[in-house]
């Protein structure tokens, strides 16, 4: 058996000189937001959602720069953003494709659906292609359970999915104007 090791002490984190908190941010947070919260760091989760409402997701760096303009440890900052599934820790691509994983779709075989995306677009499980135009996800159920297996394109229900309407789904996305999920600074 091989074990492969994670290199966790020699992870870069890639850092760039203009801040994600920026000053208009934090201008308008404490204007509109920290006044309603008692401390600080009770504003963390709106704080969170206004970063990434900015730049589609929450760099390692944004975390850090989160943390500084609230007094809190990054590692809390990190916690937090890493338990709710709404926060992306990672890029977003333009699309973005949920496949369902909870009980009704898994018994529909919700797996022929993410394998047929995972195929389609030469991606794994919570990875971006690299255009940047589909981030492929499974997330827990989507209250389509009457049409499992189901998925999300984009805000688009799909229920009854198929390999092949899910991979027809994909091309209608990929051809579409953009709808306004890139975030493009
Ligand atoms: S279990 Fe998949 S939508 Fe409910």
């Amino acid at each position: 058996m091989a074990w492969i090791t994670k290199n966790s002490a020699g992870m870069k984190i890639p850092r760039r000189s203009e801040p994600y908190l920026t000053e208009a941010l934090k201008s308008e947070l404490t204007r509109t937001i920290l006044p309603r919260y008692e401390t600080r760091r009770g504003a963390l989760l709106p704080t969170l959602h206004a970063v990434q409402h900015e730049w589609g997701w929450i760099p390692w760096q944004a975390l850090e720069e989160v943390a500084a303009f609230l007094n809190v440890a990054p590692a809390e900052a990190w916690d937090t953003a890493s338990f709710y599934e709404e926060f992306w820790l990672q890029p977003k691509g333009t699309n973005v494709i949920a496949v369902c994983r909870s009980i009704a779709c898994e018994v529909c075989d919700h797996k022929k659906i993410t394998q047929a995306c995972k195929e389609k677009l030469g991606i794994e499980v919570g990875e971006t292609t690299d255009d940047g135009k589909f981030t492929l996800v499974e997330l827990e159920c989507l209250g389509l359970c009457e049409g499992a297996p189901a998925c999300l394109v984009n805000e688009d229900m799909h229920m009854c999915a198929t390999p092949e309407s899910i991979t027809k789904a994909i091309d209608q996305a990929k051809n579409a104007p953009s709808h306004g999920h890139g975030h493009h600074h």
